[in-house]
């Protein structure tokens, strides 16, 4: 399994896209929000190896690998400035080193709704991964109809100058989740599309993630089944 670094700026476009798109304010704090990004990559790369491990102990030891596919990526810089302003947040590095905690994220993308707790428990049971923040939108589906396990963890970087904590968001949900969070992601910034038919498509999409969980919970029962028999 080959974690997919998708979207995976590298720190010269992040240093571009400061000079480009930050108001003159944040610019002034441009080399501590480059190292920053920096601690982030680090930190994303650390728990991708972590995931790839566990992914490669699954495949050795595991009748069934919980994991489909896996995306890493780090938060680009317009869509930072834009989530300060929409949080109210003042533009400044301290807003982001205390508020924002998915500069580094990493997707899971799991076969069955159980794997996605396979993966969180094997994840979070190791020392050095500290969990800051868990919402569960599996258990509580948002009203959009979004289902996902959503971690924030810190993990110690080793860096020249010593050892410093970062945080990385992991999403981990099911294939079937995943589809329908990328329909759902297009048709909320689709701008030339009517009113009407948004709100239309979005409350089919409401039900439509109602019968997806139905089906991966009806599915995962059949391969359960299926498994003890052999
Ligand atoms: P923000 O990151 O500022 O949104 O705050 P938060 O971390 O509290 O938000 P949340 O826990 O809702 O997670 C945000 C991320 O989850 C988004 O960037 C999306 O990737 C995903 N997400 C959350 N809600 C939805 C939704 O209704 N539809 C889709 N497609 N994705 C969602
Ligand atoms: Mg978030």
């Amino acid at each position: 399994m080959i974690l997919e670094r998708t979207n995976l700026p590298n720190l010269t476009q992040i240093q571009t896209d400061f000079g480009q798109f930050a108001p003159p304010e944040l610019r002034t704090d441009l080399s501590k929000f480059i190292s920053y990004y920096q601690l982030c990559q680090s930190a994303v790369n650390e728990v991708g190896t972590k995931l790839e491990n566990l992914d490669s102990d699954y495949q050795i030891h595991n009748a069934h690998n919980p994991i489909h596919h896996m995306e890493a990526r780090l938060k680009d810089v317009r869509s930072l400035l834009h989530k300060l302003e929409k949080k109210g947040l003042p533009l400044q590095f301290s807003s982001v080193q205390q508020n924002i905690y998915d500069i580094g994220g990493i997707r899971v993308i799991t076969n069955y709704q159980d794997d996605v707790y396979t993966v969180a428990d094997n994840l979070l049971a190791q020392s050095d991964i500290t969990l800051l923040r868990q919402k569960d939108y599996i258990k509580a589906p948002k009203p959009s109809g979004y289902r996902s396990l959503h971690l924030v963890v810190s993990v110690p970087v080793f860096q020249a100058s010593g050892v410093k904590d970062a945080p990385v968001e992991i999403q981990i949900r099911t294939v079937g989740m995943d589809m329908w969070a990328s329909l759902e992601h297009k048709l909320r910034y689709k701008t030339n599309v009517p009113a009407d038919r948004v709100a239309r498509y979005a409350q089919q999409l409401q039900g439509y993630a109602d019968d997806l969980d139905k089906i991966e919970s009806n599915m995962q029962a059949i391969f359960h089944d299926l498994e003890d028999e052999s």
